[in-house]
């Protein structure tokens, strides 16, 4: 997921230390030109810099079709205190044909980040911004010929899970016997349940190199997640497939500025059209865009302020790529509709909608309006229920910053969702700007630090300090905690706020606390913190079926492995399965055990 609100706390802290240090370096948008040649390519990747090669370069065939589980892990507690993942709420089942999944995103897990044609994305160039990922990894603290120890920290090899999909056979690599996705998530833990999973977004740059409609298209990208479609089937496992997380090709930044601009939505739509075409019939279930909102937000904030649209700045930037990015989602679903693809599609929010935090404060309750309207509305109001963005953010932001929709886009907007889906990881406090204004001081002083959201999430209770919940690591804490207690109240008011006949829980996951820091496997494995916020998680789902009738028909753990996080690049931990990046073997952590013992047990076949 989702920590891009972490790169404006880096920001500060290296505004102070680092004036003397290495900047950023982006061309100015639209400065290159377009040149679809082996050379015009290479030039984009000048912008990135060099690159890690893997240690190999084709996929691995499996060395065996079975995987042995490890055997049960011990009971974690007395069943006084907590039962064994089986017996939660044993009454309660899943209803038949619900989605157990387990999520991944390209970036995150793929590396072989410049091979078989891909072309270079926003993040391969991110990650090498002094500051801008949390490990400082640039990628060239090592020599770059491969001497056993890589930098794992970007995108560039990370989980190589682009060539280890099947099975991870180079001993020198990888333990004979440590076996990769598919193979080890579709064999006993995921079959017996019959779980499908989501494998890794598509990444753009691999299919349209360029990314934009005139781009050569790249075969080897197209055949690459072919393959990974029918191997997944293969197993048993159906793929669920996310069309853009965040990895926009790198050409489209330098060219016209990315999602600031207009431009993107046509190319968005031809490389749509490509990716239906090849894969229909094979996916039943697709994610136009992952988390929007976030993503948007990002394009204001360091290094993505670089490279803009031409008129548009750091302010309006959110907002203009919140509207070109619902074109291209609409675009893209009317195209999904002409061209008859079976199966559904909607995109993927995210964030929660909020407790007031003071409870006899009007003006946080007016907070969590806001918070609602700019977190989840954003998207949510115009694809479900008016088909126009949220009142409160029209009311604060003048069509300078918010384009305003058309009656003919408003009738789009309202035809290109067939489901609900949220990354819904958490549910915290949310308050008004606790200067004397408050709310109303904050929406008509556009200077504001809170502006134009004012309002903002409070981990703590305000009557004694309490936590909202479980805090994540260190790494995570400016976003996450675990609210076991809250999650299914959220659950409730997010259906009755934009109700739906199907809600996916996109993602929902945990980072291990200090987990990054453990060298000895036995410590590792025993993700004790995780394993409580999937179960007591889970178990509220179970109650939000049955009581409140919230129509959840999946979850997707976040994540299948351990991967490149963002900003806090591999250090922040959300596998289910610990990935050792020198020896690349991926391990079952506890976690990934007890969701495949409470799916067995409450997993109707
Ligand atoms: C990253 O670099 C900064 C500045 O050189 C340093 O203060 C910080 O400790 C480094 N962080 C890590 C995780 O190495
Ligand atoms: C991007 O944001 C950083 C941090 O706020 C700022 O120092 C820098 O000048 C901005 N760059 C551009 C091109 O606006
Ligand atoms: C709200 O409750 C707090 C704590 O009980 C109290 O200090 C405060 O005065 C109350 N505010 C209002 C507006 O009633
Ligand atoms: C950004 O653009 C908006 C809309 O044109 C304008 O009102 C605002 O002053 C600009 N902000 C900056 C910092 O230039
Ligand atoms: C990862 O593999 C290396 C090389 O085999 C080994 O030394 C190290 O202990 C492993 N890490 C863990 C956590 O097992």
């Amino acid at each position: 997921m989702t920590v891009i609100l972490v790169l404006s706390l880096l920001v500060l802290a290296l505004a102070a230390t680092s004036s003397a240090g290495p900047t950023p370096t982006f061309p100015p948008v639209g400065s290159i030109p377009r040149d679809f040649s082996a050379a015009g390519l290479e030039a984009i990747w000048d912008l990135v810099g060099p690159v890690q090669a893997p240690p190999f370069t084709t996929t691995v065939a499996p060395t065996s079709t079975t995987v042995a589980l490890p055997s049960s892990p011990p009971p974690l507690y007395p069943s006084f205190y907590a039962p064994a993942p089986k017996d939660i709420l044993p009454g309660l089942k899943f209803p038949p044909g619900f989605k157990f999944g387990v999520a991944t995103a390209a970036y995150q897990v793929e590396g072989a980040t410049k091979n078989e044609g891909k072309g270079p994305t926003l993040w391969d160039w991110n990650s090498r911004q002094p500051g801008a990922v949390f490990d400082n990894t640039t990628g060239m603290s090592n020599s770059f010929s491969f001497s056993g120890v890589v930098d794992f920290y970007t995108g560039d090899i990370v989980d190589l899970q682009y060539y280890l999909y099947k099975e991870v056979a180079n001993p020198s690599w990888c333990l004979p016997h440590a076996l990769i996705d598919v193979g080890r998530m579709s064999s006993e833990l995921l079959r017996s349940a019959s779980m499908p999973i989501p494998f890794p977004s598509i990444s753009w740059a691999r299919i349209l190199p360029f990314g934009t409609k005139d781009s050569p298209i790249n075969q080897a990208g197209l055949k690459h997640y072919s393959n990974l479609i029918d191997y997944h089937i293969a197993h048993g496992v159906e793929p669920v497939v996310t069309l853009f997380h965040w990895d926009t090709p790198l050409a489209m930044s330098a060219y016209y500025g990315g999602f600031t601009s207009p431009e993107v939505v046509e190319d968005f739509i031809n490389y749509a059209k490509i990716v239906f075409a090849a894969y229909k019939g094979r996916v039943k279930t697709w994610y136009t865009f992952n988390e929007p909102r976030v993503f948007c937000m990002g394009t204001g904030l360091y290094p993505f302020n670089m490279s803009l649209a031409s008129g548009v700045n750091a302010s309006t930037a959110p907002y203009q790529c919140s509207y070109n990015l619902i074109k291209a989602h609409t675009g893209a679903v009317k195209a999904f509709r002409e061209m008859r693809i079976p199966g559904e599609i909607a995109l993927k929010s995210d964030d929660f909608i909020g407790i007031p935090w003071r409870s006899n404060s009007t003006d946080d309750a007016l907070a969590v309006e806001r918070h609602a309207a700019f977190r989840i509305g954003v998207f949510a109001d115009p694809l479900y229920k008016t088909g126009d963005w949220p009142k409160i953010m029209t009311d604060t932001l003048p069509p300078e910053y918010l384009p305003r929709f058309t009656e003919q886009e408003k009738k789009d907007n309202l035809a290109s969702a067939d489901f609900f889906a949220i990354d819904a990881y958490r549910e915290q406090f949310v308050a008004a700007p606790l200067d004397v204004g408050g709310v109303s001081g904050c929406v008509h002083n556009t200077a504001h630090p809170l502006w134009p959201e004012c309002s903002s999430a409070v981990f703590f209770d305000s009557n004694a300090g309490w936590a909202a919940g479980i805090s994540p690591d260190p790494l995570s804490e400016v976003w996450l905690q675990a609210t076991p207690n809250t999650i299914r109240s959220f659950l409730k008011r997010l259906h009755e706020r934009w109700p739906t006949n199907k809600l996916y829980i996109s993602e929902f996951g945990f980072v291990e606390p200090f987990e990054e820091l453990r060298t000895e496997m036995f410590r590792i494995t025993e993700d004790v913190a995780r394993t409580d916020y999937f179960m007591t998680y889970l178990g509220q789902v179970l109650l939000s079926i049955h009581e409140d009738r919230v129509p959840i028909a999946g979850a997707f753990a976040w994540s299948m492995v351990d991967n490149a996080e963002w900003n806090s690049g591999t250090s922040a931990k959300f596998g289910i399965q610990h990935v050792n990046y020198t020896t690349l073997e991926r391990t079952y952590k506890r976690s990934a055990l007890s969701l495949a013992e409470f799916f067995g047990a409450h997993l109707q076949h």
